[in-house]
């Protein structure tokens, strides 16, 4: 299996370009499933969740290409409604696939996504929307059967403000008959950026990006040719890596604007932020960061997908801070594994205390999901030594060649099988 090998010490500076959204491109891909013919989509990363929900979708019949960030979907050929387990269990986002298909094809069969490392993560919201728009809605042996005829507009509140559960039912409406309206709905960039590509499509979507969003269904949809958004994660990741290896990056590709909580909080540490006059963001470290408390929250929150490698960062601070996760359970499981190198951290339910240590020391460790992985690659980059991390799929569902962007900025790093 590869691992990751990471000297750390280097300060990183020069450019990195981001890549486009992974959270954005799955939902748009799933889109594409409510118009006939083809479906083009631009920026999109090559990660492994993106060649997955290729399979997925290519696994019902439609065509799927994907060549220098473009990815084209062919829904003509499309014959079988299903996700199986073998593709949703390595791929949660798989679920955005219900909503479009039970609002064009009139049916569904999709595996229930189990727990995972970050948290027990149920899919209730998606499967009581989609009822109450009269989808009939049964769970045989793991799956999701879902059937029904037109869907109807409907009034859905959400108990929590979920991501997937918006746009699976935002995308549900688009082709129902009469209004339905959002209420408690996510306001996520990559909800907006959703909402915008149905849009082009032909939907009539109000409201996307404040927590009412109000959808007026349509008979039909024509295929999309669409640009998605930078991804703000991956970006905030970089902006991170600056703060941690005391370095100076310009980060390319970027909207700002969808980056504010971690821009405030990261000037909070002592780190420099600005925004350049292209647009750009350039980040720079000014000397051991300041400790700070942060609780995650969704958009315009502190994004949960940040907080793994904000507590990087927090490791070496001076001083004690809090992180009060907040969005999901049991999104901790990095903190093992920072210890290993040194970090002083004491977990109480949702709450991280973290002591910041003058400096952490490379050590084998191993990832456990995404964000973790971004962590541990962060705390590397700082850390005395040499780091060697195991797991690295997890990397690879999220960052494009992340080694690579981070070697062209001056880190040691190197993949080897
Ligand atoms: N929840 C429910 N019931 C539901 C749906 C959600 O109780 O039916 C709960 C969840 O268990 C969680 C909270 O609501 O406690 C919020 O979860 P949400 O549904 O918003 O998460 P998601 O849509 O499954 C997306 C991202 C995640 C990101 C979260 C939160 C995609 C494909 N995934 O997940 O991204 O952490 O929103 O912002 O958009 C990642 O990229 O590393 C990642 C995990």
């Amino acid at each position: 299996m590869e691992k990751l090998l990471i000297k750390g010490g280097a300060p990183l500076k020069g450019e990195v370009v981001v890549s486009g959204s992974k959270n954005a491109s799955l939902p748009l891909l799933a889109a594409a499933l409510l118009a006939g013919g083809a479906s083009v989509l631009r920026g999109v990363p090559a990660l492994r969740d993106v060649k997955t929900f290729g399979s997925l979708i290519g696994n019902m019949g439609a065509g799927f290409t994907f060549e220098d960030a473009r990815a084209e979907i062919n829904t003509a050929g499309i014959g079988n409604f299903a996700a199986p387990y073998e593709l949703v269990k390595t791929m949660r986002a798989s679920v955005l696939v219900l909503g479009p298909l039970v609002a064009r094809y009139g049916r569904a069969r999709v595996s229930l996504p189990g727990g995972c490392a970050i948290g027990a993560r149920p899919i209730n919201l998606h499967l009581v929307g989609l009822e109450k728009m009269g989808a009939r809605i049964q769970l045989e042996e793991g799956y999701v059967i879902a059937e029904a005829g037109r869907l109807n507009g409907a009034s859905l509140y959400f108990d929590i403000p979920t991501v997937t559960g918006t746009e699976n039912l935002m995308m549900a409406a688009a082709l129902a008959k009469g209004t339905t309206v959002l209420e408690n709905a996510a306001r996520e960039p990559e909800v907006v950026d959703l909402a915008n590509a149905l849009i082009s499509m032909g939907a009539r979507i109000e409201g996307a990006g404040g927590s009412l969003i109000e959808i007026e269904g349509v008979d039909e949809l024509k295929p999309y040719s669409y640009d998605v958004i930078p991804d703000r994660i991956e970006a905030a990741t970089f902006a991170v890596a600056a703060a941690i290896t005391q370095g100076d990056l310009l980060i390319r590709n970027v909207r700002p604007d969808h980056m504010d909580a971690v821009s405030i909080k990261l000037r909070e540490t002592g780190a420099e932020v600005a925004r350049t006059p292209e647009g750009f963001l350039r980040v720079r470290g000014t000397g051991r960061p300041k400790a700070v408390n942060i609780t995650t929250m969704p958009y315009p929150g502190f994004p949960t997908d940040v907080q793994a490698q904000f507590m990087a960062l927090m490791s070496i601070a001076r001083g004690t801070s809090i992180i009060n996760e907040t969005v999901f359970e049991n999104r901790f499981m990095h903190v093992p594994e920072l210890k290993r190198m040194g970090a002083d951290i004491n977990l109480k339910g949702g709450l991280a205390t973290i002591n910041g240590m003058e400096g952490l020391k490379g050590a084998e460790v191993m990832a456990t999901d995404l964000r973790a992985s971004a962590s541990l690659v962060l705390a590397a980059l700082a850390a005395e030594g040499q780091t060697v991390i195991h797991r690295l799929y997890h990397l690879d569902r999220g960052y494009e060649r992340m080694e690579d962007k981070l070697r062209a900025v001056g880190a040691d790093v190197v993949r080897i099988s």
